[in-house]
């Protein structure tokens, strides 16, 4: 058995290299959706079916579990997965199966609260003294799934999403320093217009920005903490498998890289931030 991870692209790699670094024994299979991408200017009942066919070819190749290491699915299709989908898929695959998302771990790491957390609904009005900006695919943006998962466990925070709707493209097709850096000055500077300040805290909401995280860094006021989603994920899978053993990881260190797309090499803005040379095969 194997654990999958899912990804419209190749952002989900940022959270496969922590996975790895925490599971070095387990078994790995990556699937990068990346004919149908990007996911982010898609409707809701697409991305929801292609993320039903991800995670059914990646238990075909033998795993147990799936990560969904994509904001966008994970926001817009994993509850819908979850309840009207793996219930009949369990039985008739008859063996145990189970999808996560990175959208819970994320909330418990923002929240400093567990997922089964609810913060006690108060009457009188909860100054908001924390300020949190997440940028992310249009998609998550107008699911809202940050701001109404946030304001359930702690009513003291402000969320801001700003949409950056050409972001993971440009990085899915390797555009150029200054110009990432650029788009991402723009968005800065838009959300922080917005909120009238610079925000207290930063999440990457989408797990292509992961690989340009400098560039908001350095775009975001020094020192702005960002939340890291490859290392909040890792946790809770840490924490999951504690609780499943059921869901066995695999033992021989396997590492596969399945695409939809083009085979081969990706760009060198990704190989870069891999730092090694890494081949997709057809999936
Ligand atoms: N990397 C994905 C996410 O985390 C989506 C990028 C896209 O396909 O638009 O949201």
């Amino acid at each position: 058995m194997a654990i999958g991870v899912f990804d419209s692209g190749v952002g989900g790699l940022t959270v496969h290299r922590r996975l790895v670094d925490r599971f070095p024994q387990a078994d790995f299979i990556y699937l990068a959706d990346q004919a149908n991408a990007p996911y982010g200017p898609r409707e809701g009942e697409h991305i929801v079916n292609l993320t039903r066919a991800g995670c059914e070819r990646l238990f075909a190749e033998g795993c147990s579990l799936v990560v969904l290491a994509c904001n966008t699915a994970s926001g817009i299709a994993l509850r819908r997965l979850q309840q009207t989908w793996l219930p009949s898929y369990r039985r008739e695959i008859g063996r145990p199966v189970n999808v996560l998302g990175i959208i819970v771990p994320t909330i418990e790491a923002a929240t400093g609260m567990p997922w089964e957390h609810e913060a006690e609904r108060r009457g009188d009005k909860v100054e908001k003294l924390d300020v949190l900006a997440v940028f992310s695919t249009a998609a998550t943006a107008r699911s809202r799934v940050y701001e109404i998962e946030i304001d359930k466990r702690r009513q003291d925070v402000a969320v801001f999403s700003e949409p950056c709707p050409e972001l993971a493209q440009m990085i899915e097709h390797g555009a150029g320093a200054v110009e990432l850096a650029t788009k991402v000055e723009e968005h800065v500077a838009a959300v922080t217009r917005r909120i009238g300040r610079a925000p207290h805290r930063a999440i990457l909401g989408c797990t292509h920005y992961e690989i340009i995280a400098d560039m908001f860094r350095a775009a975001l006021k020094p020192g702005t903490p960002l939340i890291h989603q490859p290392e909040a994920t890792a946790d809770g899978l840490a924490a999951y498998l504690e609780k499943h053993p059921e869901y066995d990881p695999g033992s021989s260190s396997q590492r596969r890289f399945l695409t939809t797309g083009r085979p081969g090499a990706q760009n060198t803005l990704v190989e870069t931030f891999w730092g090694a040379p890494l081949s997709f095969e057809q999936a």
